[in-house]
């Protein structure tokens, strides 16, 4: 074979990146891989749009047929986004002998367990690289890398957009609109962006990471998942006083055979290395049994960083089609019939510190009427601030508690902002600390 023929649909931003790429570095994957990758067609139902790079017009085509029905394309490439249409995308490509490559953690997420079958029955591979973590080779760490060990603990900072708007909002004093609208301009964002702040996005990116983690199909609808669009920025600044910053964290752990698997806005010490990933940078923290702790840290959104891990899988299968090993590496990387669904632990199970900010009147009593209910369901306080006697209704009064149960935080705030003395719901922001994981 003196050449491998790649068809991409999408010609968006991820488009573009790998287009740039497939350009810029062709000598350079010539070299490692023996022949060229050839791109022959750019689909897009649009084309006059203005983009950020040019493509000879010959390539350009409305006509997702043209990719699909053509015999000279081996690998097609799914970069459109969304559900349905790249489904059937998909599901055509395999069903019609190609492999195929795509960055759509979205619809892996939900459909990812059938595609994958799809694939097996017809001998062919889908690389996924760009899905979980953008430029980070996160996928072939856990397939490749770690393949020799359990892995126990999979956390870290998996939204671009997200930690962007954190960042901007946190050094910048941007405002949650300002900074999403900056995360959009440079085309950090998903289509819909409220997949990125709800932390759905993130959910989707876990799911998939912790099914390869694991060794068990794809498990999205179990994962716990909270966005970072309630966050106030006072939240920020207090918890800045205590010795903290605000993520959006994703956490996946097997432990005593039962998998927990949540993404929510997260407090952990400023000195932490997680504490340091600013803007759209994303980073992982592996725990292995063999390898013990191990972190990746690289660019998690943008054209370029996404186009170099979709050419990456251009990359791996165009080698297996040269050596005539298709699907040598499992897509979940455990065998497919090995694959097996592990019990959840629901996320009042949990264990964690915990952040608190109540709004209370400012009366003698306030503090202990709190306290007395925090105690009676086992919840220690570590430390508390009070901001200020203030004329006004009412005042913040911020906790930090040690390691507590999710169920007992639940009944107490329940108890508690039943009380009279407390004039609005009260904040919960979750702490990851030295006293729940030993990563920190
Ligand atoms: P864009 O919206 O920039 O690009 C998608 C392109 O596909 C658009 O031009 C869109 O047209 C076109 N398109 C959509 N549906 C169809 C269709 N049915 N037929 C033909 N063309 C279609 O998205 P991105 O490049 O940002 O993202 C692409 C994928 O990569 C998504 O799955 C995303 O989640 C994922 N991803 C994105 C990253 C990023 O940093 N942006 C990083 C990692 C993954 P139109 O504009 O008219 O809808
Ligand atoms: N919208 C995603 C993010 C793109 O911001 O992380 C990368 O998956």
């Amino acid at each position: 074979m003196r050449s491998i023929g790649v068809g991409l649909i999408g010609w968006g931003t991820v488009g573009s990146g790998v287009i740039e790429v497939l350009r810029e570095n062709a000598d350079a994957i010539e070299s490692r891989l023996g022949v060229p990758l050839r791109l022959l067609h750019v689909a897009d139902r649009d084309l006059d749009r203005d983009r950020p790079i040019r493509v000879d017009a010959s390539l350009l085509t409305t006509r997702l047929e043209d990719v699909l029905d053509d015999p000279q394309v081996h690998i097609v490439i799914e970069l459109m986004g969304g559900l349905g249409a790249a489904k059937d995308v998909i599901v055509r490509a395999l069903d019609s002998g190609k492999h195929v490559v795509t960055a759509n953690k979205a619809l892996l997420a939900h459909e990812g367990n059938d595609l994958f079958q799809t694939a097996v029955r017809n001998d062919r591979a889908i690389g996924f690289e760009a899905a979980v973590a953008g430029g980070i080779p996160l996928i072939k760490s856990l397939r490749e890398g770690l393949a020799g060990n359990r892995i126990k603990t999979i956390f870290g900072i998996l939204n671009g957009t997200a930690n962007y708007i954190l960042t901007r909002m946190t050094e910048a004093k941007l405002s949650f609109q300002a900074a999403l609208k900056e995360a959009q301009d440079l085309g950090y964002a998903e289509a819909d962006p409220a997949l990125d702040v709800e932390g759905i996005d993130t959910a989707h990116k876990l799911a998939i990471a912790a099914a390869l983690s694991f060794g068990t199909p794809i498990q999205f609808e179990q994962v716990y998942t909270e966005g970072i669009t309630r966050i106030d920025p006072l939240d920020v600044r207090y918890g800045e006083e205590f010795g903290y910053q605000l993520k959006l964290l994703a956490i996946a752990r097997n432990t005593d055979g039962r998998i927990e698997m949540r993404v929510h806005p997260t407090l952990i010490p400023h000195h932490h290395v997680l504490a340091s990933v600013k803007g759209a940078y994303n980073a992982v923290h592996i725990q292995g049994n063999a390898v013990g702790n191990i972190m990746l840290y690289g660019m998690g959104a943008g054209m370029m960083p996404t186009g170099s891990a979709v050419v990456s899988d251009l990359i791996d299968i165009a080698r297996d089609i040269l050596g005539n090993t298709p699907r040598r590496i499992p897509s979940l990387a455990f065998q497919p019939d090995r694959l097996k669904p592990l019990p959840i632990k629901p996320i009042e199970d949990i264990s964690t510190c915990y952040y608190f900010r109540f709004s209370a009147v400012d009366s003698p009593g306030v503090l202990s009427k709190i306290s007395g209910i925090l105690g009676e369901n086992r919840i220690s306080i570590a430390s508390v601030i009070q901001k200020g006697r203030q004329e006004e209704a009412s005042v913040p009064i911020v906790m930090l508690t040690h390691e507590a149960v999710e169920s007992h935080v639940r009944r107490a705030l329940a108890e508690i902002d039943r009380l009279d003395v407390v004039t609005s719901r009260t904040q919960v922001i979750r702490i990851e600390n030295q006293e729940t994981n030993d990563f920190f």
